[in-house]
């Protein structure tokens, strides 16, 4: 929206567009009596600041575990550069604090995340002719300690509890409970193997009137199916005839 505004030699531009930038030249022309013309020529450039918009955050993780590494980027539409970058953070206890500033690069790396980083950021962008603040984004720190780990070799536990040097031993038509327990995060998730067969789905394996064919291998797979890592523990069970059992030795025989 160009006019010349007439006797003065001047432009005016109005509603300036972004497309307003650039060279102008401005020409002086004097027409004397007897030497033609002169023409002086007066170029002048324009260059815009377009104010910068409002600005928002943008992380790599919002919920990064203590120790790692969280890079937060202050993005924006429009705004000619260069940018000044501050970053404010509210603690859980609303305390206001100024993380950093820095000078053109949008982002903010936080190296050694711990609890103290926990809270609400802002950002906020300015250049040459005004700032905004971008809204709040909260970022949440996890606890190390809940890590995914595990699991560890699992624990077997043996209802009545009966043990020989041929292993555990129980009595045709007892009912044998075999508990498994492998710490893990998240927790387990248990498989029962008879012989190398799977029997059982569950931590504990309940086995009615057990007889003389249930004699054998039984293993515990522990399986932290978060991270596809599992563990396993086997134990022999063998099971006595009632009437052989006087001959099991009577002091290994214990209650647990
Ligand atoms: C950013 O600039 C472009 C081009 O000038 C414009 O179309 C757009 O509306 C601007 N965005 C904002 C949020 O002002
Ligand atoms: C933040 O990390 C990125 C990538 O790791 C790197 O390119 C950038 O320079 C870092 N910025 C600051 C301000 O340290
Ligand atoms: C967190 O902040 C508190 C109080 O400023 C400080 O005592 C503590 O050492 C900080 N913790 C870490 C892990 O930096
Ligand atoms: C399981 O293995 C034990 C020991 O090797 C064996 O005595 C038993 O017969 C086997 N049971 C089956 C059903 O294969």
């Amino acid at each position: 929206n160009l006019t010349v505004i007439s006797n003065s030699a001047s432009l005016s531009i109005e509603k300036l567009p972004l497309a307003a930038e650039g060279v102008y030249t401005c020409q002086h022309i004097l027409q004397p009596l007897f030497h033609g013309l002169s023409v002086t020529r007066l170029p002048f450039v324009i260059t815009l600041t377009v104010p910068v918009t409002k600005p928002y955050i943008v992380m790599s993780d919002s919920s990064p575990v203590e120790g790692t590494s969280v890079t937060m980027r202050c993005g924006l539409e429009n705004g000619t550069g260069p940018i000044n970058y501050i970053w404010e953070q509210e603690s859980r206890e609303s305390q206001l604090t100024t993380v950093a500033e820095i000078y053109d690069d949008n982002r903010l790396n936080v190296t050694d995340v711990n609890r103290n980083h926990t809270g609400w950021y802002r950002c906020i962008a300015i250049n040459q002719v005004n700032q905004q603040r971008s809204d709040r984004v909260w970022l949440d720190t996890i606890c190390k300690r809940l890590l995914n780990i595990g699991p560890d070799q699992p624990q077997i536990d043996v209802t009545p509890y009966s043990v020989t040097e041929r292993g555990y031993s129980a009595l045709e038509r007892e009912t044998v409970s075999l508990l498994c327990q492998a710490s893990s995060n998240p927790p387990s998730q248990y498989v029962w193997f008879y012989n190398n067969s799977q029997v059982y789905a569950g931590p504990q394996y309940t086995i009615n009137r057990i007889l003389r064919m249930h004699t054998g291998h039984y293993a515990c797979l522990a399986q932290n199916t978060y991270l596809n890592t599992r563990s396993r523990k086997t134990i022999t069970l063998t099971v006595y005839c009632e009437w052989r059992s006087d001959l099991l030795d009577s002091t290994s025989k214990q209650s647990h």
